[in-house]
């Protein structure tokens, strides 16, 4: 019998159409769709886009992110998802996994395909990329995010600032990803470096919530949770 094939498919930020035509057909054709799910809405949507384009009567398994602090509970909770995957796939059935953006880009897609391929090496993965949030909030601001020689540096999760005050030395721009509750500390360090004006944050990007703030010093009276699901991009040097 021949093997399924392990689809991880980026289902883009957020705009149900913002997804590439292979995404959408893939979660047509699926047999057995994974949905990353959270205890933060902030995730609920992937569910949405997954309902949207899938095939009736398909089975869809939710995985509950790994929110354990000790990385070997982490790891195994990802071995356990995978052994069940690699058994599908051994009964020749498809598998598809829907990830947020593009899958390997800080995705937790990224511990599945490992965990998978240390239980089967040879086995069959398609990646399909998807629309990264940062470029969504890019457009949706006219944010040029690469220009001539310019760097690009993401930075996953801002938690310490003195490890943000060093990325804004070295220059080029920055994209900052899980805002949360460093929102206003990382206001005032852009303040501090004359660098507020040359900033834009996106929350939400795509989603009928979104919002778009192009002068950052409006967020200071904002809703603390309006940092979740958000991007902030910045240019470091005059342009
Ligand atoms: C775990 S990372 C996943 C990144 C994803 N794989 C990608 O390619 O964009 C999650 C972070 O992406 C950003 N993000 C994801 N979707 C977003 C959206 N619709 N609007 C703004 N930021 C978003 C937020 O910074 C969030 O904390």
């Amino acid at each position: 019998m021949n093997s399924g094939t392990f689809y991880a498919i980026g289902v883009g930020p957020g705009d149900p159409e913002l997804m590439t035509l292979k995404a959408v057909r893939l979660l047509r054709e699926s047999p057995c769709i994974y949905v990353p799910t959270s205890r933060l809405s902030t995730q609920t949507w992937v569910t949405d886009v997954v309902q949207l384009y899938a095939t009736e009567g398909v089975d869809i398994c939710p995985v509950s992110f790994s929110l354990e602090a000790d990385r070997e509970a982490r790891q195994e909770h990802w071995r356990q998802t995978a052994a069940a995957i690699v058994d599908q796939l051994q009964q020749g059935k498809d598998v598809a996994f829907v990830s947020l953006g593009d899958p390997l880009l800080y995705s937790t897609c990224i511990y599945l395909i490992r965990s998978l391929q240390e239980q089967w090496s040879q086995v069959p993965i398609e990646i399909v990329p998807g629309i990264s949030a940062y470029a969504h909030c890019a457009a949706l601001t006219n944010f040029a995010v690469g220009e001539g020689e310019q760097s690009v540096n993401i930075l996953p999760t801002v938690t310490a600032i003195d490890d943000l005050q060093s990325a804004i030395n070295k220059g080029g721009t920055l994209v900052l990803m899980k805002i949360g509750r460093h929102l206003q500390a990382i206001i005032d360090l852009l303040e501090e470096n004359e660098l507020i004006e040359q900033a834009v944050f996106v929350a939400r990007a795509g989603l009928p919530d979104q919002c778009i703030e192009t002068d950052l010093r409006r967020l200071r009276s904002a809703d603390p949770a309006v940092g979740n699901l958000a991007i902030i991009l910045v240019h470091t040097e005059n342009i």
